[in-house]
């Protein structure tokens, strides 16, 4: 278990390293003079002569010999003009700090506190955005090399100088950890190869997680799945020598089981395309097509430890979608949990066939409100890029107040129009209720529009993440990979929601 020591004066530090914040106007810092005068004023020296950077996210290694304290090593963090800092800058400078620990395979820390302290953010926030930030910045990706030698290091103990509370600040530092831990987790399972994690596999995560914070699990299997007549998932699953899983976990929080916020997570543990086969290039990465999942579970974990008063439930549908004999095909008509028959145009089109059996299970279970979060089309990373979450909605308010959690968390949602056109396109079809691909033109907002079909007439968000599940390269706060997407947000809605 991870420690969490305070210290209130310079001094009495334990820890070698110790970061501090480096803000352009110096005067403006809150303390500066008590730092000053602690390096016998030798700071505003380096920094005026360039050795020390105030420079936003630079990062300057110093080695020092302080008198009465045990630090050995400086680590100042360039935060630019104060005034100008906003939240998501530092969170992700945090994440280079976090970075930087792990390459100077540093177990203990001491921060500064008041020195990231600005106009706009106080030593509580610094403390949350610095616990998100380290821990989310010092992941690595597991692998499986033979030859790696490298010691695992982990952020064991960190302590705080500050001239505010230290319960407040602790406590804060303690919930962003949180966060930035249940990030990593999902990270780490977008990572897992696919043979490593199959649909039984994430329903075996789910049951221990649910073990671990108490939380109400259901796995339906094959055979339960039949006698539902959930044809989305068992159609996409067809091809598969792989059982599929329907995942539900409860939150209960209030007397009654009402007002239930309820996700939907695609759990496509792999997406080869089915006879709608991908192109070789596209079909590396599909390991990741379970991101959806990841989120949800990632956003469970951290209910489960923070305990909101709301209800939740979420509801993953795990299956890969494989080619074989059994395989279903285009012109195939299935029929879905909901009753809803749909023709079935490509099969590389699967996770809305599976989250539409698990959106109208999530309702069924008492969701009055509903997000699904999926690596659903290729279409989002065309229209908003790699770091920037597609949205889709059939209600204003719903939407709005979940952009508040967005915000706050730093994770870019941008909102795309669903159509009556656009309805209606989904529901051509001569041989079924719905198609599940209308065209090329546009088609995130086909794909989430068709998942709004089964949400009907409930409150409901769409999240396509195929763009921000995974990241092609390494980012402030985190390697390239599993990002963790939409964790945080979810997890931030429900607290406020
Ligand atoms: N899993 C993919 C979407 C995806 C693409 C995720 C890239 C991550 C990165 C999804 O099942 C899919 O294949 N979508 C198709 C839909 C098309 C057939 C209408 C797509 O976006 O090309
Ligand atoms: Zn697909
Ligand atoms: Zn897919």
């Amino acid at each position: 278990m991870k420690t969490v020591n305070e210290s209130k004066t310079f001094p009495s530090v334990t820890t070698e390293t110790m970061i501090i914040g480096v803000q352009k106007h110096r005067e403006q810092m809150k303390n500066w003079s008590a730092f000053s005068e602690f390096f016998d004023s030798t700071l505003d020296t380096w920094i005026r002569a360039g050795e020390i950077s105030s420079d936003r996210k630079k990062l300057t290694k110093f080695p020092v010999a302080a008198a009465n304290a045990n630090i050995k090593r400086v680590v100042f963090v360039g935060l630019g003009e104060g005034k100008t800092l906003t939240e998501e800058n530092l969170r992700e400078t945090f994440g280079l700090v976090g970075k930087e620990l792990k390459a100077l395979k540093v177990n203990d820390y001491a921060i500064w506190l008041d020195s990231f302290v600005t106009p706009g953010i106080e030593e509580t926030d610094v403390a949350f955005l610095a616990a998100e930030g380290i821990h989310m910045g010092f992941y690595t990706v597991p692998n499986y090399k033979t030859s790696s030698n490298e010691a695992a290091t982990y952020l064991d103990q960190v302590e705080f100088v500050t001239t505010a509370n230290m319960e407040e600040v602790v406590a804060s530092f303690d919930v962003g950890r949180i966060y930035a831990e249940a990030v990593n987790e999902a990270r780490s399972l977008v990572n897992l190869p696919p043979n490593m994690l199959t649909a039984t596999d994430l329903a075996n995560y789910a049951v221990e997680l649910a073990k671990q914070y108490d939380l109400e699990v259901e796995i339906l299997d094959k055979v339960q799945l039949e006698e539902l007549g959930m044809g989305g998932i068992l159609s996409v699953n067809q091809g598969s020598t792989e059982e599929p899983r329907l995942i539900t976990l409860k939150y209960q929080a209030k007397d009654k089981w009402e007002d239930v916020i309820g996700f939907v997570g695609k759990g496509v543990t792999y997406d080869t395309g089915g006879y709608s086969l991908k192109p070789r290039e596209s079909m590396v990465g599909m390991k990741g097509d379970m991101g959806g999942a990841a989120a949800v579970l990632g956003a469970m974990k951290i209910i489960g430890e923070v305990r909101p008063k709301r209800n939740v439930v979420a509801v993953i549908g795990a299956t890969d979608n494989m080619v074989s004999g059994t395989a279903f095909k285009p012109d195939d008509v299935i029929t879905t949990y909901s009753g809803k028959t749909v023709e079935v145009l490509n099969t590389d089109a699967e996770g809305r066939l599976v989250l539409a059996d698990a959106v109208t299970y999530a309702k069924q279970q008492g969701a009055d409100y509903l997000i699904d979060v999926a690596t659903l089309t290729g279409g989002v990373i065309v229209a908003l890029g790699m770091d920037k979450t597609g949205a889709l909605t059939n209600n204003e308010e719903f939407f709005e107040s979940f952009m508040e959690a967005a915000v706050e968390t730093g994770e870019f949602v941008w909102r795309l129009p669903l159509t009556e056109k656009d309805k209606k396109r989904i529901r051509k079809s001569d041989m079924a209720d719905l198609n599940n691909s209308p065209g090329r033109d546009g088609h995130m907002i086909f794909a989430g529009g068709f998942v709004g079909e089964f949400a009907e007439d409930t409150p409901w968000i769409h999240l396509d993440i195929a763009g921000t599940s995974d990241a092609k390269a390494p980012h402030d706060l985190g390697p390239k990979g599993g990002t963790g997407a939409m964790v945080r947000t979810l997890a931030a809605f429900v607290e406020q929601f």
